[in-house]
């Protein structure tokens, strides 16, 4: 298999993913009438949605992953409540797709390294070098009642564990040199046992002797990807990771993100460029706003909730428990945060309604339709392609993980309106330059650990 090594466009471009949640983002998104709501176990579903970032040329398709659920998920993340295991599910997207990159979501504190390094280095062959990890160490305390652990660890030794975990996988992806397979028919020599290494690694919590037994990935390093909120997690980012997934729904604060991460990597060796900052977007996209707004609307009727103001008054500062719900909200002088933040986040949800007066409800709608931290953004395609640009010219993103509120319509409404816009404004490529996740994101293939050394010994000898 021959090995990208794309040099970097010319011009600086979004890198857009799809962040899949198979019943939409939005809460009651499955709700709709037209929505799809049994799309996680219909490969017929999945493949059409790969099909279309394809066709829309995005970076990549990237699937979550939990270790635990619960019934009670069903009105706050219902997708994320019961969807296919990430690995078995993007081996059958990879047979279906060709260009675009996959990633795949596997949790250290879970696992073995030589398993999970057998899993990806398979299906970095399996989908011709397009996969990507996304290394959690797990959000969800509930996965230790699984794993036969008395309690999910702190984030200090999960992150001990995953440091150790992913260094170790990175070891064994080099562990055979490609230079290994000789294939001489008339020698009967298969490999050449020089190239092939042992990793005999001994650490505090793995002890792993390698090799390991799939050949060096077509991408020789396979890019890591991660998001976390905790020091360690932004460290972890910093120094490894091609790209970090965040949360930010406000613009300075994903600014002062952006500028950490990029400013750590540097701290670490790396170029900034090598590292890509990617919030999650959610778009209401309507052909006109009205339309849009109206969309957004619906989706908010269809909520289930008992409207339970608490995390909300703690999100923005001030207790909302006095407040009628469909009476003005009250003063955002009183709130006890910093600076002007309850004015950005309540502008938000002005923004979405289209209108500033509006009540403790609509405010309510707001939250919940981005429970999970991403930013949702109501408007026509040119008002989204306006605020995506905002944010990647003003150094807050390098592209977004677009998380469609509803499936599969709010995914089409983005590919068929909102990526022409970006194209038009040479904002997205309009063909893909290459064919791997590395080659996607201009980042070349790294030489292997155990050659480099050979190398290095043969000439000072
Ligand atoms: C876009 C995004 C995607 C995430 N996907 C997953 C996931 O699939 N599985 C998981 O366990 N955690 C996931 N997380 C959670 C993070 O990995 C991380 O655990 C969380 O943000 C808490 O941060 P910490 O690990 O630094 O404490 C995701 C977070 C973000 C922002």
């Amino acid at each position: 298999m021959t090995q990208s090594t794309q040099a970097k466009p010319s011009k600086r471009q979004l890198h857009l993913g799809l962040f899949l949640f198979s019943t939409g983002y939005h809460p009651a998104g499955w709700r709709l009438p037209e929505a799809a709501t049994d799309g996680a176990f219909d490969p017929k579903f999945l493949h059409r949605v790969a099909q279309r970032l394809e066709e829309a040329k995005f970076d990549f398709f990237f699937l979550g992953d939990a270790l635990a659920t619960s019934a009670d998920m069903q009105h706050t993340f219902p997708s994320q409540m019961v969807r296919l295991e990430p690995f078995t599910m993007i081996a059958n997207i990879a047979a279906v797709t060709e260009k675009i990159g996959l990633i795949v979501t596997a949790n250290t504190t879970y696992s073995e390294p030589y398993t999970v390094a057998r899993q990806t280095a398979s299906l970095d062959y399996l989908s011709g070098g397009r996969l990507a990890w996304n290394v959690v160490t797990g959000m969800d305390v509930r996965a230790a009642q699984n794993y036969s652990r008395e309690k999910h660890w702190d984030n200090s030794k999960r992150y001990d564990y995953a440091d150790e975990f992913v260094k170790i996988v990175q070891e064994l992806w080099d562990s055979w040199e490609n230079e290994a397979f000789v294939r001489n028919k008339e020698t009967g020599q298969f490999v050449d046992g020089n190239k092939v290494h042992r990793i005999n690694h001994e650490g505090e919590h793995f002890s792993v002797a390698g090799p390991l037994n799939v050949a060096r990935p077509p991408q020789g390093q396979i890019p890591l990807l991660n998001a976390g909120t905790s020091e360690r997690s932004r460290d972890l980012g910093a120094q490894q990771s091609s790209a970090v997934f965040t949360g930010q729904i406000v613009l300075e604060l994903a600014k002062t993100f952006y500028a950490e991460i990029k400013t750590k990597a540097v701290q670490y060796g790396r170029s900034p460029d090598e590292v890509f900052i990617l919030p999650g977007l959610v778009p209401l996209v309507g052909r006109t706003s009205e339309e849009a707004r109206a969309k957004y609307r619906e989706l908010n009727s269809l909520l289930v909730t008992d409207y339970d103001v608490t995390p909300l008054s703690a999100r923005i500062g001030i207790d909302l428990s006095a407040y009628p719900l469909d009476g003005p909200l009250p003063d955002l002088s009183l709130s006890s945060l910093p600076g002007n933040e309850a004015k950005w986040l309540v502008g938000l949800a002005q923004k979405a309604e289209g209108r500033e007066a509006i009540t403790v409800r609509e405010l309510f709608h707001y939250f919940a339709a981005t429970s999970r931290g991403h930013l949702l953004i109501v408007g026509n395609p040119e008002e989204i392609a306006d605020q995506m640009a905002e944010w990647f010219e003003g150094g807050a993103a390098d592209g977004f993980n677009i998380c469609p509120p509803y499936m599969p319509g709010g995914l089409d409404l983005f590919v068929d309106l909102v990526v022409p816009v970006l194209q038009r404004r040479g904002l997205f490529r309009t063909a893909y330059e290459a064919n791997t996740f590395r080659g996607h994101f201009g980042l070349s293939v790294p030489e292997n650990r155990f050659a480099k050394k050979a190398a290095l010994q043969g000439a000072s000898e």
